[in-house]
């Protein structure tokens, strides 16, 4: 972090240098992002989600013979001990999926033998089982939550195909398994994000790997940051025609309220996962013949442009996708926390690796030299 006593002007660490990565760039001004040196425009629909898991743990893309092991690895962690499946189906039907995860993952470190192993072997077999277990949990709670069967998963399958077989108990279509694996690409990671830092944080105090992971998941859930795509899809349905839109827009700004899925602390020009999910959100609507949620969206972003200077953020279009692929509205953050479990890890792998506590300051703003009266007093 930057030296000294000051704050950042706004708050928020804004400006703030949290720590150095290898990982990933998030340049705001011209509007890119990096994973290991590759262009995310390299990467979206060039290679899988696998592939990215590769990169992000060991720096570079895998061969087939690589690409095969991790495959082999992670379809080998899928398995759910017993007593996590037990709590999934004892969790009431109500409660809301990110924090059946958050519940699930902390769980699976009661569970895992190796989850107080802190040798880098152990931390690197724990990261990549929660890649492999976080889909199944997700899937799982869901079918609980309908009373479903649990089915065991087909180790034929890709981690996007996996779970989306998982969550509507067929096999999907390979357009389908594109589109999810690309969106899987583009969440894999994304420099010091809120969820990503508060990852760091927990394991900087050499706590476990699932104590990180769960304060990722649960700073995700918010809102402001990963929670926003299933508000988006919520404030479309809201507004319900192009015809509202401008209205509704005009209402929220004049009442300072933030429109879901626009905006962003880093970019300040186009987000660029946007453009590859607005296309992927084009393309869905059109095939099932509703683009009215598409062009919706595009009218929303346009006067976000007009007006704040706003761009559209990765969450914008990726809910269009998702709800065009019929995925319940409450699993789009569940979604984006599978996909990021591959940046939350090789950044706790990535800060253990050189680690050193991290301890801001804060600036006391509150009163002084007040004396403690005795209770009947006060
Ligand atoms: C992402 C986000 C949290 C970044 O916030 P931030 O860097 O703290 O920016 P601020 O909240 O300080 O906003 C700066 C200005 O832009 C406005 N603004 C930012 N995002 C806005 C939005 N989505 N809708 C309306 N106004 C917005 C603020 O009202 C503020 O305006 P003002 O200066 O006139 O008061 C914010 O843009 C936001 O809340 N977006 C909606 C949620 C979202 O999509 N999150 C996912 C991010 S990937």
């Amino acid at each position: 972090m930057t030296k000294g006593t000051e704050t950042s002007s706004k708050g928020g660490l804004e400006g703030v240098v949290a720590a150095k990565t290898r990982l990933s760039a998030v340049k705001g001004s011209v509007g890119e992002l990096v994973y290991c040196g590759y262009n995310i425009d390299e990467l979206a629909g060039k290679v899988s989600y696998e592939e990215v898991v590769h990169l992000l743990h060991h720096d570079h893309l895998p061969n087939q013979a690589q690409l095969d092991e991790l495959r082999s690895v992670l379809v080998g962690f899928r398995e759910i001990p017993r007593g996590v499946i037990d709590l999934i189906q004892s969790l009431p039907n109500t409660t809301a999926p990110m924090n059946a995860i958050r519940t699930a993952v902390s769980a699976l470190g009661c569970f895992d033998a190796m989850a107080e192993d802190d040798s880098m072997y152990a931390q690197r077999r724990k990261a990549l089982r929660l890649i492999a277990q976080i889909p199944i949990v997700t899937a799982y709670f869901h079918l609980a939550r309908q009373g479903k069967p649990l089915p065991p998963s087909d180790p034929n399958l890709g981690e996007a195909a996996n779970f989306m077989s998982l969550i509507n108990g067929e096999q999907p279509s390979e357009e389908t398994v594109k589109t999810m694996d690309m969106c899987y690409v583009l969440h894999a990671d994304h420099g010091m994000n809120a969820s990503t830092f508060s990852s760091r944080v927990t394991i900087a105090t050499l706590s476990d790997m699932y104590s990180a992971i769960c304060s990722a998941i649960g700073t995700l859930k918010g809102p402001l940051h990963g929670g926003a795509n299933e508000g988006v899809i919520r404030m479309l349905q809201e507004i319900g025609s192009i015809e509202a839109v401008d209205g509704f827009i005009a209402d929220c700004l004049a009442q300072k309220k933030k429109i879901m899925g626009i905006g962003h602390r880093v970019y300040k020009v186009l987000d660029p996962r946007a453009p590859h999910l607005k296309r992927m959100a084009q393309k869905l609507s059109t095939e099932l013949g509703e683009p009215k949620w598409i062009k919706m969206s595009d009218r929303i972003a346009g006067i976000m442009l007009k007006e704040k200077g706003l761009h559209a953020n990765v969450d914008f279009y990726s809910a269009t996708v998702y709800y065009s692929l019929g995925i319940p509205i409450d699993l789009f953050t569940p979604i984006f926390a599978i996909a990021r479990t591959a940046g939350w890890t090789a950044h706790v792998l990535e800060q253990l690796s050189d680690n050193r506590l991290i301890r801001p300051q804060s600036e006391y703003v509150g009163a002084s030299g007040l004396q403690a009266k005795p209770i009947e007093e006060r």
